[in-house]
């Protein structure tokens, strides 16, 4: 049987317009408009079409949005003062410092020095913690974007296996911790995380009624090593190759073509996670500036 393609840019679509339309009634009730930053150091080109994506989305639902592009030389110092810049700054709600940054710089140190209250990534310890408490304020932006789809798509995840492939703190290890919790409609699962040092990993990718990839490794996951009717959600995107016009080429870290004749549902790239990933970042941005009005 055909799988369900779940196309997280029509699930995204539909709540951009939502946020667009609370966004225009906060304006109009109180005066407020929602404020975000986006901070590049250098010129990896996968973090500027990032980056250049949540500017156009922040732009399109009516967000105060500012671009700060630093060069990839920048001190560590002058990027922790930028950023306590936009900490004091009132019109600012949500602060993104765009990963990876260049090694001169201490990630921590810049993640640290972010307020809280503005830390639309949940990145910051207090927000980590809050996350493994089970009482998250904001929750990181891919894993809040797949919690997103599998309940827009009614995908059953209690008692469910689900693998994750990818122990990053940007996603592996948050979903696997909001996973496991005991909320309803997504959580209550019995979540496995793979990674590099895994011995037999098609051994738990074929036990894997959910299975979800952010491994970074184009297709990295093929047919045989899915089982029948798995739900597959694929993270990675890579860049394979430029079309004549310039255009990058990408694939997911799934094997498209060969796990799609054995899954039920399976998310495309692009056009799956990615889109979702903007989306909740300008929901995270949207809560902040709610909050910020006590
Ligand atoms: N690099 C890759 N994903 C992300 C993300 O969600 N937030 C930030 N700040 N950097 C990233």
């Amino acid at each position: 049987m055909e799988p369900l393609i779940l196309k997280g840019s029509e699930i995204a679509k539909n709540l951009r317009e939502q946020i667009k339309e609370e966004v225009r009634t906060l304006k109009e009730q109180y005066g407020l408009i929602p404020g975000l930053v986006t901070i590049l150091v250098g010129e990896n080109p996968a973090s500027v079409s990032y980056v250049t994506a949540k500017q156009r989305v922040a732009k399109e639902l009516g967000f105060y949005s500012v671009q700060e592009n630093l060069p990839e030389d920048i001190s560590e110092k002058t990027l922790l003062d930028l950023i306590e810049k936009y900490n004091q700054d009132p019109s600012i709600h949500g602060i993104l410092v765009q990963l990876p940054l260049p090694k001169h710089i201490d990630e921590k140190k810049v993640i640290c020095a972010i307020n809280p209250k503005k830390d639309v990534d949940g990145f910051h310890p207090f927000n980590l913690g809050r996350l493994v408490m089970g009482h998250p304020t904001f929750i990181p932006c891919t894993p809040y974007g797949i919690l997103f789809l599998l309940k827009e798509a009614d995908i059953e995840v209690e008692g469910k296996e689900v693998v994750i492939i990818g122990r990053s703190n940007i996603v592996g290890k948050p979903l696997a911790l909001l996973l496991m919790q005991k909320l309803k409609p997504v959580g209550n699962a019995t979540v496995t995380v793979c990674h590099t040092a895994t011995k037999d990993l098609a051994f738990h990718t074929k036990r894997a009624d959910i299975l979800i990839v952010a491994a970074g490794r184009p297709k990295f996951i093929s047919g045989d090593m899915v089982k029948e009717g798995v739900v597959v959600i694929d993270v990675g995107v890579n860049r394979i190759g430029t079309t004549p016009e310039g255009k990058p080429i990408l694939c997911g870290d799934v094997d498209f073509e060969s796990v799609k004749q054995k899954a039920s549902v399976i998310t495309p790239v692009p056009g799956g996670v990615g889109p979702m990933t903007i989306t909740m970042l300008m929901k995270n941005t949207l809560e902040a500036a709610k909050a910020s009005q006590g």
